[in-house]
This record gives structure tokens, C-alpha cells and sequence, in this order.
């Protein structure tokens, strides 16, 4: 019992012993980084599958203990849900009661709110938040993005996590424009030593260029080919081969 007491002392105190308890691993450094961060935004670019989400959702039970409110942003209700359904399953493991729980939103005794919504949703407006948490930014809507941010109090706090989708839009441009109040991490799937064996897989698996943004969290676009070169030359049909056929 005491035993607990002090472990949620420490908990309370360093938010990546929570993270540790929740995924039952030692968080990586970037991971550390993230958790430990007091920047007032900050943005991830991350290779996919490598424990962002699971950061967004121990930051907003830390905020959660602080009786916050928190609004998450995915790009899709699937997501959105799928979020909520992470922070469910931590909640357990902290000494948060909650209160109401639905799909999509968690309320807790202490007054903290957990509210996750697509960025499709007509509904994102009037709510005031502490912590807003944009999962998968590069996929979200640029409009209700700038329709969300506004939200945020002053003394709160904004994360944008993703891996990226070329170089246009809001999350593209918190790295092709970077202001120095914005705390930015980059981690590539290959600077993950947990992860070599699927990055092997995945770098034999997928096109070159598809490795490049999913893994090496590459910004592709622009000058650069999105698409691989032999996929594209593949998919070019010879037409004089095909009009002798068709005649
Ligand atoms: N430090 C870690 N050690 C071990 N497993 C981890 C760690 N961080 C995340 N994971 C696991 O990796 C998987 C993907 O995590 P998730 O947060 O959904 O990734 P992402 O959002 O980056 O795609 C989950 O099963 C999660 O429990
Ligand atoms: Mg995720």
C-alpha cells in the first residue's frame, strides 16, 4: 500500500515512469523527450508504429490528474476513438476514477475531461482546453486544425504527432518553417534499436519511396518523387503496342 503510494508519488512527479506502467517497456529517449517536455507546442515527426500515440495518451493523463481538459484531433473517428480507447485502458493503472465513459469522451471525478473527435466532425467548437493533442496531423483538415487551435488557453499546451504526408499543410510546415518556439523531434523507424526487425521487414516490404516517408519520416513532395519511379513506369502503358492490339 505504501509501496503504491510512493511509486504514484514518483509517477505524479516524472511522467515517463508512468508511461513505463502503461506499455510495460522503458520509454525510448525520444519518448523521454516528449514526456518531459514543457513546451507550449510541440511537433513530432515520426516514424509510424513507433509509440506516439501512446505518448499523447499518457500526456493527456498526466493533464488528467491536473483536472484538465483535453481535446484530441484525429483524422478520422476510427482514430479518434481508437485514442480514447488507449487512455481507457491506462486509466485503470492510476488512482483517476472516472466518472462517465463513452466511445469518444472520459470524464474523471477530479473535473477532467478527455474529448476525441475527427477532424471531419462539424462539431469541434466551444470547448476551452488545457492540452490539445493532434494525432496523425499531417492527415487532419488544415480548416478545423486553425478552427481548433484558438481553443487552446494560453497557458496550455498543443502536441502535433505524425508521420508525414508530403510537404503541404499545417503539420508540413511547423518543419519547412520552423519557429523557435516550437519544440520539433524527428525520429526515423531506423534510429529505433526496438524496432530493427520490422524496419528490415518493411524496407524489403514497401516501394522506396513509401520506406522513405513511413520509416525515414522523409517530407517527399515537390521535387522530389512521392511515387516510386518503377511503380510509375509500370503503371505507363506503351500505346503504340496497345493501339496495334486494338486494330
Ligand atoms: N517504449 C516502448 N516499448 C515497447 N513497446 C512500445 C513502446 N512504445 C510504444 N510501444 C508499443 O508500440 C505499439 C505502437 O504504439 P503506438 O503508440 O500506437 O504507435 P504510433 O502511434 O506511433 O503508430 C503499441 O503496441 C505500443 O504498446
Ligand atoms: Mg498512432
Amino acid at each position: 500500500m505504501l509501496d503504491d503510494w510512493l511509486l504514484s508519488l514518483e509517477e505524479r512527479l516524472d511522467p515517463v515512469l508512468l508511461f513505463e506502467r502503461f506499455v510495460g517497456n522503458s520509454a525510448d529517449g525520444w519518448q523521454a523527450r516528449i514526456l518531459r517536455s514543457s513546451a507550449a507546442t510541440m511537433a513530432l515527426r515520426v516514424c509510424r508504429q513507433a509509440g506516439k500515440s501512446c505518448c499523447l495518451a499518457t500526456l493527456a493523463i498526466v493533464e488528467m490528474r491536473k483536472g484538465g481538459t483535453v481535446l484530441v484531433i484525429c483524422p478520422a473517428e476510427r482514430q479518434a476513438k481508437e485514442l480514447a480507447r488507449k487512455v481507457r485502458e491506462y486509466l485503470p493503472m492510476t488512482d483517476l476514477v472516472v466518472e462517465r465513459s463513452t466511445q469518444t469522451e472520459i470524464e474523471v471525478a477530479n473535473g477532467a475531461r478527455l474529448i476525441c473527435v475527427p477532424s471531419t466532425g462539424a462539431t469541434i467548437r466551444g470547448y476551452t482546453v488545457d492540452l490539445l493533442l493532434i494525432d496523425e496531423a499531417a492527415f487532419c483538415d488544415d480548416d478545423s486544425l486553425i478552427a481548433v487551435l484558438p481553443m487552446v488557453k494560453d497557458c496550455g499546451r498543443t502536441v502535433f504527432a505524425s508521420t508525414p504526408a508530403g510537404r503541404t499543410g499545417m503539420f508540413a510546415s511547423l518543419f519547412l518553417e520552423p519557429k523557435p518556439e516550437v519544440e520539433r523531434i524527428v525520429v526515423k523507424g531506423t534510429e529505433i534499436p526496438r524496432l530493427a526487425a520490422r524496419v528490415e521487414r518493411l524496407r524489403v516490404a514497401l516501394p522506396p519511396t513509401k520506406f522513405r516517408q513511413e520509416v525515414e519520416v522523409e517530407m517527399l513532395g515537390g521535387g522530389e518523387n512521392y511515387f516510386d519511379i518503377a511503380a510509375i513506369e509500370r503503371a505507363v502503358c506503351d500505346r503504340k503496342a496497345l493501339e496495334l492490339c486494338l486494330t
